[in-house]
């Protein structure tokens, strides 16, 4: 079974409708609709917005599920000068932006326990996610996508997360997602579309392209399931 996190209605919602022998479960207030799409065993959720409810739900999904891969779906700010409105990004690896723990010696970013900045997406989804979003004739970069409890709106702090981090898109669950699946030795994904710029433009771009962005990403997942239909999956 694969798992499909959105963090809004939006990002699920055309996954949602592709799905076949519906089942929904309401666990901790998440709604869980599980199913199979071209066949393939699926549950999809939508987290909520920010890294608390995106943790709370992959690790329920996990804990109740039984996923053998976790994808994180939705849209992002681009911090890359080579991603526009409505091209892909995909996470090599994933940071927490906000996570900051230097006044003690540490690394920006780093997350203590794990002690790690960068927490690794797993390569053969996202390189297959890479290649369904190219035969859209989508534009895609895959690098470092970074998540903080922070709407990305300036121009500055966009500077510093992508100085900092190297990061090519900024958004607000897919760290959080990573870090649940990684204690959990679960692969994981992150696909964003970009809504918006992450500065000034942000609160203009957001609500006018995310419709539209968050709707290619549900095609390109489409398409990666249309793909496992043909292999033997659970
Ligand atoms: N998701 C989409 N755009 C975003 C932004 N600018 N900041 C954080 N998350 C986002």
């Amino acid at each position: 079974m694969i798992g499909i996190i959105g963090a809004m209605e939006l990002e699920i919602a055309g996954l949602r409708a592709r799905l076949e022998g519906p089942e929904t479960a309401v666990i901790s207030g998440v709604r869980f609709d599980s199913g199979t799409i071209h066949g393939v065993p699926v549950v999809l959720a939508v987290c909520g917005v920010g890294k608390v409810f995106a943790a709370l739900c992959a690790q329920t999904m996990i804990l109740r599920f039984p996923v053998r891969a976790v994808i994180n779906t939705g849209v992002a700010g681009t911090l890359s000068p080579s991603l526009g409105i409505g091209d892909v990004a995909l996470a090599s690896d994933v940071v927490q932006h906000d996570m900051d723990t230097s006044p003690l010696g540490d690394p920006v970013g780093m997350i203590s326990g794990l002690d790690l900045v960068h927490l690794p997406a797993d390569r053969g989804l996202t390189a297959r996610l890479a290649a369904r979003a190219a035969s859209l004739g989508l534009h895609c970069q895959v690098g470092t996508i970074a998540t903080g409890d922070q709407f990305l709106a300036q121009a500055e702090r966009k500077r510093w997360i992508h100085e900092t981090f190297g990061a090519i898109a900024g958004e607000m669950e897919g760290g959080s997602i990573g870090q649940v699946c990684y204690v959990n030795h679960i692969p994981f994904a992150v696909l964003r579309t970009i809504s918006d710029g992450a500065d000034g433009s942000a609160p203009e771009s957001f609500p006018a392209f995310a419709a539209a962005a968050a709707a290619a990403a549900v095609e390109i997942v489409d398409g990666l399931l249309e793909e496992l239909s043909h292999e033997t999956v659970d």
